[in-house]
Protein backbone atom coordinates (compact mmCIF):
# COMPACT_ATOMS: atom_id res chain seq x y z
CA UNK A 1 0.00 0.00 0.00
CA UNK A 2 0.84 3.83 -0.14
CA UNK A 3 3.12 5.24 2.86
CA UNK A 4 3.32 8.36 4.35
CA UNK A 5 6.30 10.21 4.17
CA UNK A 6 7.05 9.65 7.50
CA UNK A 7 7.49 6.19 7.16
CA UNK A 8 10.80 7.28 5.46
CA UNK A 9 11.46 11.39 6.08
CA UNK A 10 12.78 10.87 9.63
CA UNK A 11 15.21 8.04 8.74
CA UNK A 12 16.50 10.48 6.04
CA UNK A 13 16.95 13.96 8.12
CA UNK A 14 18.88 11.40 10.41
CA UNK A 15 20.82 9.55 8.16
CA UNK A 16 21.47 12.67 5.81
CA UNK A 17 19.83 11.51 2.85
CA UNK A 18 17.18 12.45 0.75
CA UNK A 19 13.92 11.05 -0.59
CA UNK A 20 12.84 11.93 -4.69
CA UNK A 21 9.69 13.60 -5.45
CA UNK A 22 9.49 12.77 -8.64
CA UNK A 23 6.51 13.98 -10.63
CA UNK A 24 3.82 11.24 -11.72
CA UNK A 25 2.39 12.86 -15.13
CA UNK A 26 1.10 9.84 -17.06
CA UNK A 27 1.44 5.84 -16.90
CA UNK A 28 5.13 6.35 -18.70
CA UNK A 29 6.40 8.44 -15.88
CA UNK A 30 5.25 6.09 -13.50
CA UNK A 31 6.57 3.14 -15.11
CA UNK A 32 9.82 4.69 -15.59
CA UNK A 33 10.00 6.36 -11.68
CA UNK A 34 9.09 3.09 -10.09
CA UNK A 35 11.73 0.67 -12.33
CA UNK A 36 14.14 3.31 -11.09
CA UNK A 37 13.76 3.23 -7.89
CA UNK A 38 13.11 -0.80 -7.73
CA UNK A 39 16.89 -0.96 -9.24
CA UNK A 40 17.87 1.03 -6.78
CA UNK A 41 15.58 -0.26 -3.49
CA UNK A 42 14.80 3.36 -2.67
CA UNK A 43 11.60 4.68 -1.35
CA UNK A 44 10.12 7.72 -3.38
CA UNK A 45 7.63 10.00 -3.61
CA UNK A 46 5.02 10.66 -6.57
CA UNK A 47 4.38 14.05 -6.97
CA UNK A 48 0.95 15.17 -8.80
CA UNK A 49 0.16 18.75 -9.36
CA UNK A 50 -3.15 19.82 -9.75
CA UNK A 51 -2.69 19.99 -13.61
CA UNK A 52 -1.60 16.49 -13.80
CA UNK A 53 -4.31 15.58 -11.54
CA UNK A 54 -6.41 17.46 -13.95
CA UNK A 55 -4.67 15.52 -16.96
CA UNK A 56 -4.85 11.83 -15.57
CA UNK A 57 -8.25 12.50 -13.73
CA UNK A 58 -8.07 11.04 -9.36
CA UNK A 59 -9.08 7.41 -9.91
CA UNK A 60 -6.96 7.12 -12.46
CA UNK A 61 -3.21 8.64 -10.54
CA UNK A 62 -4.93 6.87 -7.23
CA UNK A 63 -4.76 3.25 -9.34
CA UNK A 64 -1.39 3.81 -10.92
CA UNK A 65 0.45 4.77 -8.09
CA UNK A 66 -1.41 1.80 -5.82
CA UNK A 67 -0.14 -0.36 -8.99
CA UNK A 68 3.04 1.04 -8.44
CA UNK A 69 3.49 -0.07 -4.55
CA UNK A 70 1.75 -3.42 -5.00
CA UNK A 71 4.15 -4.38 -8.08
CA UNK A 72 7.45 -3.22 -6.69
CA UNK A 73 6.67 -3.53 -2.81
CA UNK A 74 9.15 -0.35 -1.90
CA UNK A 75 7.65 2.10 0.52
CA UNK A 76 5.94 5.18 -1.96
CA UNK A 77 4.42 7.98 -0.89
CA UNK A 78 1.35 9.53 -3.88
CA UNK A 79 1.63 13.34 -2.66
CA UNK A 80 -0.71 16.19 -3.72
CA UNK A 81 2.15 19.11 -5.20
CA UNK A 82 1.65 22.21 -4.41
CA UNK A 83 -1.78 22.27 -3.05
CA UNK A 84 -3.92 25.39 -3.50
CA UNK A 85 -6.34 24.62 -0.87
CA UNK A 86 -7.93 22.90 1.54
CA UNK A 87 -10.63 21.21 -0.40
CA UNK A 88 -7.97 20.34 -2.82
CA UNK A 89 -6.40 18.11 -0.27
CA UNK A 90 -8.81 16.76 0.97
CA UNK A 91 -10.78 15.48 -2.03
CA UNK A 92 -6.61 13.66 -2.59
CA UNK A 93 -7.04 12.52 0.61
CA UNK A 94 -10.32 10.92 0.39
CA UNK A 95 -9.27 9.51 -2.92
CA UNK A 96 -6.61 7.60 -1.27
CA UNK A 97 -3.15 9.98 -1.38
CA UNK A 98 -1.25 9.27 1.20
CA UNK A 99 0.60 12.71 1.41
CA UNK A 100 -0.35 16.22 0.64
CA UNK A 101 1.62 19.54 0.20
CA UNK A 102 -0.47 22.44 0.99
CA UNK A 103 1.17 25.79 -0.35
CA UNK A 104 0.02 28.81 1.05
CA UNK A 105 2.93 30.53 0.11
CA UNK A 106 1.13 33.39 -1.92
CA UNK A 107 -0.73 34.19 2.08
CA UNK A 108 0.86 36.57 4.37
CA UNK A 109 2.24 34.45 6.88
CA UNK A 110 -0.16 34.24 9.64
CA UNK A 111 -3.39 33.10 6.96
CA UNK A 112 -0.47 30.68 5.43
CA UNK A 113 0.00 29.42 9.37
CA UNK A 114 -3.76 29.16 9.88
CA UNK A 115 -4.39 27.50 6.77
CA UNK A 116 -1.75 25.38 6.81
CA UNK A 117 -2.79 23.74 10.44
CA UNK A 118 -6.24 23.08 9.44
CA UNK A 119 -4.88 20.75 6.81
CA UNK A 120 -2.51 19.22 8.95
CA UNK A 121 -5.39 18.93 11.86
CA UNK A 122 -7.79 16.59 9.01
CA UNK A 123 -4.29 14.70 7.41
CA UNK A 124 -2.76 13.67 10.90
CA UNK A 125 -6.40 12.16 11.44
CA UNK A 126 -6.07 10.31 8.11
CA UNK A 127 -2.54 9.18 8.71
CA UNK A 128 -1.62 11.32 5.77
CA UNK A 129 1.80 13.33 6.06
CA UNK A 130 1.92 16.95 4.76
CA UNK A 131 4.56 19.29 3.42
CA UNK A 132 3.90 22.94 3.67
CA UNK A 133 5.54 25.76 2.27
CA UNK A 134 7.65 29.61 3.18
CA UNK A 135 8.43 32.44 1.10
CA UNK A 136 8.16 31.89 -2.95
CA UNK A 137 10.09 30.07 -5.29
CA UNK A 138 10.52 31.41 -8.54
CA UNK A 139 10.13 29.72 -11.99
CA UNK A 140 6.88 28.50 -13.88
CA UNK A 141 5.48 25.04 -12.93
CA UNK A 142 1.99 23.90 -14.37
CA UNK A 143 -0.46 26.86 -13.74
CA UNK A 144 1.83 28.30 -10.98
CA UNK A 145 4.13 31.01 -12.47
CA UNK A 146 6.33 33.09 -10.47
CA UNK A 147 8.62 36.00 -11.62
CA UNK A 148 12.19 36.11 -10.90
CA UNK A 149 11.66 39.24 -9.13
CA UNK A 150 8.54 38.04 -7.35
CA UNK A 151 10.66 35.09 -5.84
CA UNK A 152 11.37 35.38 -1.98
CA UNK A 153 13.57 33.56 0.09
CA UNK A 154 12.38 32.15 3.15
CA UNK A 155 13.57 34.02 6.34
CA UNK A 156 14.46 31.26 9.41
CA UNK A 157 12.92 33.22 11.72
CA UNK A 158 9.58 32.89 10.25
CA UNK A 159 10.36 29.31 8.71
CA UNK A 160 10.58 28.30 12.30
CA UNK A 161 7.51 29.88 13.39
CA UNK A 162 5.66 28.42 10.52
CA UNK A 163 7.19 25.07 11.64
CA UNK A 164 6.35 25.00 15.59
CA UNK A 165 2.81 26.51 14.83
CA UNK A 166 1.81 24.04 12.23
CA UNK A 167 3.59 21.05 12.49
CA UNK A 168 4.21 20.03 9.00
CA UNK A 169 6.00 16.92 8.43
CA UNK A 170 8.36 18.95 6.18
CA UNK A 171 8.71 22.12 4.99
CA UNK A 172 9.66 23.61 1.64
CA UNK A 173 11.49 26.98 1.86
CA UNK A 174 12.67 28.86 -1.15
CA UNK A 175 16.37 29.25 -0.69
CA UNK A 176 17.50 29.82 -4.57
CA UNK A 177 16.17 27.32 -6.66
CA UNK A 178 13.38 27.70 -9.20
CA UNK A 179 11.16 25.30 -11.27
CA UNK A 180 11.61 25.01 -14.45
CA UNK A 181 14.84 25.35 -16.63
CA UNK A 182 17.64 27.46 -15.15
CA UNK A 183 19.45 30.04 -17.24
CA UNK A 184 22.35 30.16 -15.38
CA UNK A 185 23.12 27.75 -12.15
CA UNK A 186 20.99 28.54 -9.02
CA UNK A 187 22.69 29.98 -6.39
CA UNK A 188 21.35 28.40 -3.19
CA UNK A 189 21.37 30.07 0.54
CA UNK A 190 22.58 26.63 2.50
CA UNK A 191 23.33 29.62 5.46
CA UNK A 192 18.84 29.57 5.50
CA UNK A 193 18.55 25.26 4.93
CA UNK A 194 21.00 25.34 7.77
CA UNK A 195 19.70 27.27 10.27
CA UNK A 196 15.82 26.43 10.11
CA UNK A 197 16.97 22.66 9.46
CA UNK A 198 19.10 23.12 13.04
CA UNK A 199 16.28 24.29 14.55
CA UNK A 200 13.02 21.82 13.71
CA UNK A 201 13.52 17.97 13.46
CA UNK A 202 11.43 17.87 10.43
CA UNK A 203 13.44 17.36 6.89
CA UNK A 204 13.65 20.66 4.25
CA UNK A 205 12.35 20.13 0.95
CA UNK A 206 14.14 21.49 -2.20
CA UNK A 207 12.06 22.33 -5.14
CA UNK A 208 13.14 23.02 -8.83
CA UNK A 209 15.46 20.03 -8.11
CA UNK A 210 16.19 19.77 -12.11
CA UNK A 211 19.30 21.36 -13.52
CA UNK A 212 21.32 21.57 -9.95
CA UNK A 213 24.50 20.84 -10.34
CA UNK A 214 25.20 17.46 -8.22
CA UNK A 215 27.82 19.37 -5.73
CA UNK A 216 24.74 21.94 -4.99
CA UNK A 217 22.46 19.23 -4.31
CA UNK A 218 24.95 16.90 -1.96
CA UNK A 219 25.44 20.46 -0.03
CA UNK A 220 21.67 21.14 0.21
CA UNK A 221 21.54 17.50 1.57
CA UNK A 222 24.42 18.25 4.11
CA UNK A 223 22.97 21.45 5.51
CA UNK A 224 19.46 19.73 5.63
CA UNK A 225 17.79 18.54 2.64
CA UNK A 226 15.45 15.56 2.94
CA UNK A 227 13.53 15.73 0.14
CA UNK A 228 13.96 16.63 -3.26
CA UNK A 229 11.60 17.19 -6.27
CA UNK A 230 12.48 16.61 -9.54
CA UNK A 231 9.79 17.19 -12.91
CA UNK A 232 11.65 18.99 -15.68
CA UNK A 233 14.52 17.00 -15.83
CA UNK A 234 12.61 13.96 -16.66
CA UNK A 235 10.24 16.18 -18.99
CA UNK A 236 13.26 16.99 -21.28
CA UNK A 237 14.27 13.42 -21.16
CA UNK A 238 10.81 12.21 -22.03
CA UNK A 239 10.14 14.94 -25.12
CA UNK A 240 13.47 14.49 -26.12
CA UNK A 241 13.35 10.58 -26.36
CA UNK A 242 9.94 10.95 -28.57
CA UNK A 243 11.47 13.37 -30.90
CA UNK A 244 14.47 11.32 -31.49
CA UNK A 245 12.48 8.18 -32.24
CA UNK A 246 9.46 10.01 -34.67
CA UNK A 247 12.67 11.36 -36.30
CA UNK A 248 14.46 8.55 -36.66
CA UNK A 249 11.41 6.35 -38.32
CA UNK A 250 8.53 8.23 -40.06
CA UNK A 251 6.80 5.03 -40.90
CA UNK A 252 6.21 4.69 -36.73
CA UNK A 253 2.42 4.14 -35.75
CA UNK A 254 2.48 2.37 -32.77
CA UNK A 255 3.19 4.74 -29.88
CA UNK A 256 4.78 2.22 -27.68
CA UNK A 257 7.72 2.57 -30.75
CA UNK A 258 8.05 6.07 -29.09
CA UNK A 259 6.82 5.91 -25.59
CA UNK A 260 8.93 2.67 -24.48
CA UNK A 261 12.88 4.90 -25.33
CA UNK A 262 10.83 7.77 -23.20
CA UNK A 263 10.24 5.51 -20.21
CA UNK A 264 14.31 4.15 -20.44
CA UNK A 265 15.47 7.50 -20.36
CA UNK A 266 13.57 8.72 -17.43
CA UNK A 267 14.55 5.70 -15.88
CA UNK A 268 17.88 7.15 -16.18
CA UNK A 269 17.26 10.37 -15.14
CA UNK A 270 15.76 9.02 -12.19
CA UNK A 271 18.02 6.53 -11.12
CA UNK A 272 20.83 8.87 -11.61
CA UNK A 273 19.11 11.65 -9.04
CA UNK A 274 18.25 8.50 -6.25
CA UNK A 275 22.09 7.42 -6.26
CA UNK A 276 23.18 11.40 -6.03
CA UNK A 277 20.64 11.72 -3.25
CA UNK A 278 21.64 8.80 -0.89
CA UNK A 279 18.11 7.08 -0.90
CA UNK A 280 19.97 3.39 -2.64
CA UNK A 281 18.54 0.61 -0.56
CA UNK A 282 16.91 2.17 2.27
CA UNK A 283 13.26 0.47 1.40
O1 LIG B 1 7.13 20.66 -7.16
C1 LIG B 1 7.85 20.16 -8.07
C2 LIG B 1 9.19 20.58 -8.29
O2 LIG B 1 9.62 21.52 -7.42
C3 LIG B 1 9.88 20.30 -9.55
O3 LIG B 1 10.76 21.30 -10.02
O4 LIG B 1 10.48 20.84 -12.42
O5 LIG B 1 12.28 22.33 -11.60
O6 LIG B 1 12.38 19.88 -11.21
P1 LIG B 1 11.52 21.07 -11.38
ZN1 LIG C 1 7.66 22.69 -6.54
Amino acid sequence: PLVSMNEFLPKAKENKFAVGQFNLNNLEFAKAITQAAMAEKSPFIFGVSEGALKYMGIEYTVAIAEAAAKESGLPIALHLDHGSSFEVAMKCIRAGFSSVMFDGSHYGLEENIELTKQVVKAARAMGVSVEGELGTIGGVEDDLSVADEDATLAKPEEAIRYYEETGVDCLAIAVGTAHGMYKGEPKIHYDIIQKVADAIPVPIVLHGGSGVPDEAIRQSIQAGVGKINVNTENQVACTKAVREALASNADIIDPRKYLNPAIKAMQAVVQEKIRLFGSSNQA
